[in-house]
C-alpha cells in the first residue's frame, strides 16, 4: 500500500507493507536512524517521535497510521541556526552517556517545554517517566531540561517560541 507522510517538513510518498511499524519505516525506509529501537514493547521510550505534534512511541504505531500526518524526529530538532536549546542543554549538562535513550528524551523534553516553558523537577520527571535511561540516573537529564528552559524556547514551533519567550 502507498502512504503520504510528512517527516521533518519533507513529504514522502512510499510503498509499505500494512504491518510495518513507524519506527522501522523511519529507520529502514527513510534512513532516519536517529530514532532508536530499543524494546519493541512500549517500555523504553527510545523510539519517541511526534505524530501531529504529540509524542508517540513509534514502536507501537503502524506506519500506515501516519498517512496524511506530520512526523517530527530528532533529526528535525536542530535548525540552520544550530542545535535546539534542549539539545544544547543535554550537551552542556552531560544529559547522556551511551546516548541510546537520548533521541526519545529530547523529543519528550522539547514537547514538555513547548507546553510548559518553566517545568519543575517533578514535572520533568513525570514527563519522562515513560522512558528508561540505563546510564545517567536521570539527574543530569533533569538538569539538561532545566538548562533548556532557562536559556531558550523551541526552534520547531513559532507559536511556542513566542509563548516561551514572553
Ligand atoms: S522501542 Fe519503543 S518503547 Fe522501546
Ligand atoms: S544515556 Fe545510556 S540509556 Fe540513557
Amino acid at each position: 500500500m502507498q502512504i503520504n507522510v510528512t517527516v521533518n517538513d519533507e513529504t514522502y510518498t512510499e510503498e509499505i507493507e500494512p504491518r510495518l511499524l513507524l519506527v522501522h519505516f523511519l529507520r529502514d525506509q527513510l534512513s532516519l536512524t536517529g530514532t532508536h529501537w530499543g524494546c519493541d514493547t512500549s517500555n523504553c521510550g527510545a523510539c519517541v517521535v511526534w505524530l501531529d505534534g504529540t509524542p508517540v512511541k513509534s514502536c507501537t504505531v503502524l506506519a500506515v497510521m501516519a498517512h496524511g500526518k506530520e512526523v517530527r524526529t530528532v533529526e528535525g530538532l536542530a535548525t540552520a541556526d544550530g542545535l535546539d536549546p534542549v539539545q544544547e542543554g543535554f550537551r552542556q549538562c552531560h544529559g547522556l552517556q551511551c546516548g541510546f535513550c537520548t533521541p526519545g528524551m529530547l523529543m519528550t523534553s522539547r514537547w514538555l517545554l513547548d507546553h510548559e516553558p518553566d517545568p519543575s523537577e517533578g514535572e520533568i520527571r513525570e514527563a519522562i517517566s515513560g522512558q528508561i535511561c540505563r546510564c545517567t540516573g536521570y539527574e543530569n537529564i533533569v538538569r539538561s531540561v532545566r538548562w533548556a528552559a532557562e536559556h531558550a524556547a523551541s526552534s520547531t514551533d513559532d507559536t511556542s517560541t513566542e509563548e516561551a519567550t514572553v
